[in-house]
């Protein structure tokens, strides 16, 4: 495949949609899995489109729901790539709810999914470049790029081979907890 770099606007995409009371969980507020399911369907429409591949998840960082989304709120997605590896991108997801009466908007979650690019074969393949032109796309790309270096470095201090609790039981004072080991 030819070295291609693409524009973040290319793929930039958004989604909205009202929510129903089927949606609801227990508690009568919007199911958390629901809201997790539309923002994997942004992600891989984003990447699918800046890829032209069809894309799986590989890993979803940090969830937080900030705030309950209610019924007949409409939830709004927004989706980019803030960065590109070989075959992997990590997509930028902002989730925001309104009130239709009010207006109000409320952010409710941000999330980042990396989703590789796949092949008929299911091989992962080389995706283009990103064209970074925003004082926010350098921040996003630098930001994705540091949060992968932290991943790697968590992984690797707590690989369950080398891993020696000695060296770290007096972390565990002061916390929740009754050692019996
Ligand atoms: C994730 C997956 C695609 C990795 O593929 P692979 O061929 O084993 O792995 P590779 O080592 O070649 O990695 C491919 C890319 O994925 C990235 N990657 C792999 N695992 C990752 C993880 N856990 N988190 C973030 N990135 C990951 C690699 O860094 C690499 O990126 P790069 O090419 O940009 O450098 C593969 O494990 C897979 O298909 N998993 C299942 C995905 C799926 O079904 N998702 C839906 C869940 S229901």
């Amino acid at each position: 495949m030819p070295n291609k770099f693409k524009n973040i606007a290319e793929s930039q995409i958004t989604m909205s949609q009202l929510m129903l009371p089927s949606n609801t969980n227990f508690s009568g507020k919007i199911h958390g899995g629901f809201i997790l399911s539309l923002m994997d369907q942004i992600a891989f429409a984003c990447a699918s489109k800046h890829s032209r591949n069809y894309c799986v998840t590989a890993s979803v960082d940090t969830v937080d729901f900030l705030k309950p989304i209610e019924v007949g709120e409409l939830v709004m997605l927004k989706a980019s790539v803030n960065y590109v590896g070989r075959t992997s991108m990590v997509i930028g997801i902002r989730v925001e709810a309104e009130n239709i009466p009010s207006g109000e908007i409320k952010h409710c979650n941000s999330s980042y999914f990396t989703m590789v690019a796949k092949d008929d074969a299911g091989k992962s393949v080389p995706v283009p470049g990103l064209i970074l032109k925003t004082e926010t796309h350098i921040r996003r790309f630098i930001k994705s790029m540091k949060r992968q270096e932290m991943k790697g470095d968590r992984k690797n201090e707590f690989k369950s081979t080398d891993f020696v609790s000695k060296a770290y039981i007096e972390n565990l004072e002061n916390h929740n907890i009754k050692l019996e080991y």
